[in-house]
């Protein structure tokens, strides 16, 4: 492979939504930010200066750094932050992955304006395992909120409560015709009849898992988090926050100047609010030049999809169980076959006690936490990989990480009379090649929902889910060890569970946590340590020099 240089420079910038104008945080004064494409095999060198007061970090979301954990960027657990008139260069090779995979902003809140597409080719020569398409176009759904992000940072964290709900969705930051004085700022994809294109779905909403379609178009699904799958053809597309779908749009033959909504709006469990407003953008169809004589007059209606209502969590479920591995010679699923560690997580939510001085929004002056096996994480003050690497770890995490719930219950009946949750920075620690299945269980503690739970450093195998409790007497009998999905992040039924596996084969600190950046903040995060293997290719190397200090 080659290299490749990117310089991201954050910087304020003016951006006008909804009539009214904004100063955002962006990477070269683009929002959505610049892509970054690359070809699978090659080294990819971003050095992002820090031009506003905020401190940044940025993630290459779902790229595997392989040896490379001190470029995967979540603040205070691969690296302290690029403070304000400082820079950091993240230096990774792509090794064994292509596909649309996301970058974003891996502090606080920020990522709500800090992201943008990573486009990995297949090497040089190499064909997809699909019909070349016409043209790829990148759509990445977002959510804009017209109150700055700190306010909405705020109310979720100092009081506890739920967050305000965003003003819109968007498609390529533009929330388009259905929204108010947004007609303008309308996503359009002008196409040709009876062509292929290759749609690469982003998902970098905060907190919301969405529903897409395009009007009388079907899709066929063909890669999910970079992975191809077996194609299916789909009206509507379920994609959470952290996950990135490839499908393959087939234009129509006879249509000429037609024009038809795309569409995304949520899919929604939870107990809390949410918007449930629609972002759309167009698609239009233009004639080629040759027969523009027949060009007039022949306008359809603007046609808008049917998506799923906002809670049908039959589709999702059906959706997510037709995604199964391409499982060829060419791109084999290697399943772990046996399992060295199992772990058994409940995630959801539960209260904590109040910050100081706070009046809080939960009952008796608690506040809204989140949790994995009743840890709710804190945030050390220095990164957890150099107190690892240095062997510094006192004051800064313990190894004792719970590998069940302390209590266990019934996940999705009534829950216990005590939700007060344990804070700490607590993590799991493994050798290298360990072979581990993890089950995730959503628990009815305030109230059941879905939880999209990403894994940085690693794509796992999604081998079960279900609904209920997850039994490990039956359940394991039915699990797919022959073509699950391979991804980085994956929903966990709300009211269910779900069952993954994975080998640790990548030396680092790896942070795992529900992508919905409220639930981050309230502590559905924590983190794997992968120790050194015997080989000097399986160790980690030392911090680069540039590496930012807390
Ligand atoms: Cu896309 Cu840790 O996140």
């Amino acid at each position: 492979g080659i290299t490749r240089h990117y310089k991201f420079n954050i910087k304020l910038q003016n951006v006008t939504r909804l009539c009214q104008t904004k100063s955002i945080l962006t990477v070269n004064g683009q929002f959505p930010g610049p892509q970054i494409i690359a070809r699978e095999g090659d080294t990819v060198l971003v050095k992002v200066v820090n031009h506003v007061t905020n401190n940044v970090t940025l993630h290459w979301h779902g790229v595997r750094q392989l040896s490379s954990g001190w470029a995967d960027g979540p603040a205070y657990i691969t690296q302290c932050p690029i403070q304000t008139g400082q820079s950091y260069v993240y230096n990774f090779t792509i090794t064994g992955q292509r596909g649309t995979l996301f970058w974003h902003a891996h502090i606080s809140w920020l990522r709500v304006t800090l992201h943008g597409p990573i486009v990995i080719l297949p090497k040089k020569g190499v064909r997809y395992p699909f019909p070349l398409p016409h043209k790829e176009v990148p759509i990445i759904f977002g959510e804009w909120w017209k109150a700055d992000t700190e306010t909405i940072i705020n109310q979720a964290l100092q009081i506890g409560g739920a967050p305000n709900v965003s003003d819109a969705f968007t498609i390529n930051g533009l929330p388009g015709p259905l929204y108010n004085c947004s007609a303008k700022d309308t996503f359009k994809l002008k196409v040709k009849p009876g062509k292929t294109y290759l749609l690469r779905l982003i998902n970098a909403a905060l907190n919301d898992e969405l529903f897409f379609s395009i009007a009388n178009h079907s899709l066929t699904v063909v890669e999910a988090d970079a992975v191809y799958v077996k194609p299916f053809k789909t009206s509507t597309v379920l994609i959470t926050p952290g996950q990135t779908t490839n499908v393959l749009l087939k234009t129509n033959h006879h249509t000429p100047n037609a024009t038809f909504l795309i569409a995304a709006r949520p899919y929604a469990t939870g107990p809390g609010a949410f918007d449930n407003t629609t972002t759309a953008g167009i698609l239009e169809y233009h004639q080629p030049s040759s027969s523009s004589n027949t060009k007039k007059n022949i306008k359809l209606a603007l046609l808008k999809p049917t998506l799923p209502v906002f809670n049908d969590t039959t589709f999702a479920t059906n959706f997510s169980k037709k995604l199964r591995s391409l499982a060829t010679s060419k791109f084999p699923a290697n399943v772990p076959k046996t399992v060295d560690k199992r772990f058994f997580f409940t995630v959801g939510l539960g209260l904590s006690p109040c910050f100081q001085n706070k009046t809080c929004q939960g009952p008796n002056n608690t506040r809204l936490a989140a949790t994995i096996n009743n840890v709710s994480f804190v945030q050390p003050n220095t990164a957890l990989l150099q107190a690892h690497f240095f062997k510094q770890s006192k004051g800064v995490y313990t190894t004792d990480f719970p590998a069940n719930p302390p209590v266990k219950f019934n996940y999705t009946g009534t829950p216990p009379t005590n939700i007060m949750v344990n804070n700490g920075t607590k993590v799991l620690v493994l050798r290298f090649n360990t072979s581990v299945e993890l089950v995730m269980q959503d628990t009815s503690i305030i109230g059941a929902e879905s939880h999209p739970l990403h894994l940085h450093g690693f794509n796992f195998f999604v081998v079960g889910q279900g609904f209920g409790n997850y039994d490990p007497k039956k359940d394991p009998a039915k699990f797919n060890l022959v073509d699950p999905a391979e991804r980085n992040t994956v929903g966990v039924p709300s009211g269910g569970w779900v069952a993954i596996r994975f080998l640790a084969d990548n030396p680092g600190v790896w942070f795992m946590h529900c992508h919905l950046e409220v639930h981050t903040s309230w502590g559905l995060k924590m983190a794997w340590i992968v120790m050194d293997g015997k080989h000097p290719s399986q160790k980690l190397p030392p911090p680069p020099p540039d590496l930012p200090k807390c």
